[in-house]
C-alpha cells in the first residue's frame, strides 16, 4: 500500500510556481546517468516511497556539479539547501569528528535537512575528485508540492464523479481526497476475501474487479458481478461489519482508492447518510439504485 503524503492545500491551487515562485528547469543527461539517479533515489531509505512521477521529475531537474578531493560538500549544523546524488568518486560522512561511513557512486546524500527541514545532520567531505547531481531545496519542495496538488485535484474530481459522493460538499470531498490511499493490484490478486475481517472501503480508480461468493465453505465461488472504474465496494465494513461478505479479485491491473472506517466516519458519517444526501438527477438515482441492488445481493 502506498501511503499518501498529507497535503493541506486548496484543491483549486494547482500551479505551485504561483505559491513558491520557482520555475523548474530540466537538464540533459545520458541514459546511464538518468538511470543511476533514479536508482539512487529509489534506493534511498527516505525517498524510496516517493511516487514514480516525483522521482522522474527530481531526476530531470538535477544539475551537474563537481568538487575536488578534500572539499567539504556539506557542513554539519549548516542550513541545508541541496540534495545530491554522487555520479563519480567517493565521499566520507562524519559527525562530530567521528567517521560514520563512506559513500560511493549512485548514492543520495544531503536529503535529511531538506526532507525534515532540519540543519545538516553530518559533514560530508570529498575523498576523491567528485561529480555530483544536485537539486536545490526550492526545486525539490516544488516537485513534492506540485505532485501532491495535482494528485489531490485528480482525487477530488474522481470522487465527484462517483454517484454516491456527488452531492457531498466540496470541503468534505477535499478532505476525503486527503486521506485516501492508493493501492495497486495485479491480475488475480485478492483485494478482499470473503469471511476475512476488514475495516476498509474501496473505490476503483482504474481497472476491473471480480466479485464472487461462496454460499458455504467448500462450495464453488460464483461470480456475481464485474465492477469497474468509479464503482465502490467494502462499504459494509464502513457500517461496522467486520466480516467480508464476498471475495473481490483484480481482473488485470487494478488501482483502488482506499479509506478506513475511522477516517470515513469522521469525515462523512455512515453510508446511508451519503445516499440520503444524493441529488435527484435521474441518472444519479439509477446509478445509486444499481449500486444498492448489487450490494443487497452481496451482503
Ligand atoms: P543532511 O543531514 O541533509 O546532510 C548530511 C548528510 O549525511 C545527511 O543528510 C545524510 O545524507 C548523510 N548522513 C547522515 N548520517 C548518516 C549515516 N549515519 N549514514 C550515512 N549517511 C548519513
Amino acid at each position: 500500500r502506498i501511503k499518501r503524503q498529507a497535503i493541506s492545500a486548496e484543491p483549486t491551487a494547482l500551479d505551485p510556481s504561483q505559491l513558491t515562485g520557482v520555475t523548474l528547469k530540466s537538464y540533459c543527461k545520458t541514459k546511464e546517468s538518468s538511470e543511476r539517479i533514479q536508482r539512487a533515489l529509489m534506493d534511498n531509505e527516505f525517498m524510496k516511497h516517493l511516487e514514480h512521477g516525483q522521482i522522474l521529475t527530481i531526476m530531470d531537474c538535477m544539475h551537474p556539479t563537481s568538487l575536488t578531493k578534500g572539499c567539504c560538500v556539506i557542513q554539519e549544523g549548516d542550513d541545508g539547501s541541496t540534495v545530491y546524488v554522487l555520479e563519480e568518486g567517493m565521499v566520507e560522512v562524519t559527525k562530530q569528528g567521528k567517521k560514520l561511513c563512506s559513500i560511493g557512486e549512485g548514492k543520495v546524500f544531503g536529503e535529511l535537512a531538506i526532507l525534515y527541514n532540519c540543519t545538516r545532520t553530518a559533514t560530508v567531505t570529498a575523498l576523491t575528485d567528485i561529480k555530483l547531481w544536485a537539486i536545490d531545496r526550492q526545486g525539490f519542495q516544488t516537485i513534492m508540492m506540485r505532485t501532491g496538488l495535482i494528485r489531490h485535484s485528480q482525487y477530488t474530481d474522481f470522487l465527484r464523479s462517483v454517484p454516491s459522493f456527488q452531492s457531498l460538499p466540496e470541503d468534505v470531498l477535499s478532505k476525503l481526497a486527503d486521506v485516501l490511499e492508493e493501492t495497486h493490484y495485479s491480475d488475480s490478486d485478492y483485494i478482499i476475501r470473503q469471511g476475512a475481517t476488514g475495516d476498509t472501503f474501496f473505490i476503483i480508480s482504474d481497472g476491473q474487479v471480480k466479485v464472487s461468493q461462496q454460499s458455504s465453505p467448500g462450495d464453488e465461488q460464483l461470480v456475481v458481478k464485474i465492477l469497474s472504474k468509479g464503482d465502490w465496494f467494502g462499504e459494509q465494513a464502513l457500517k461496522g461489519e467486520d466480516v467480508r461478505t464476498a471475495s473481490l479479485t483484480a481482473v488485470g491491473d487494478v488501482t483502488c482508492l482506499v479509506i478506513d472506517r475511522e477516517s470515513f466516519k469522521q469525515l462523512i458519517g455512515d453510508l446511508d447518510d451519503v445516499n440520503s444526501k444524493q441529488s435527484d438527477g435521474a441518472e444519479v438515482e439509477a446509478s445509486i439504485q444499481a449500486e444498492a441492488d448489487f450490494f443487497s445481493r452481496v451482503s
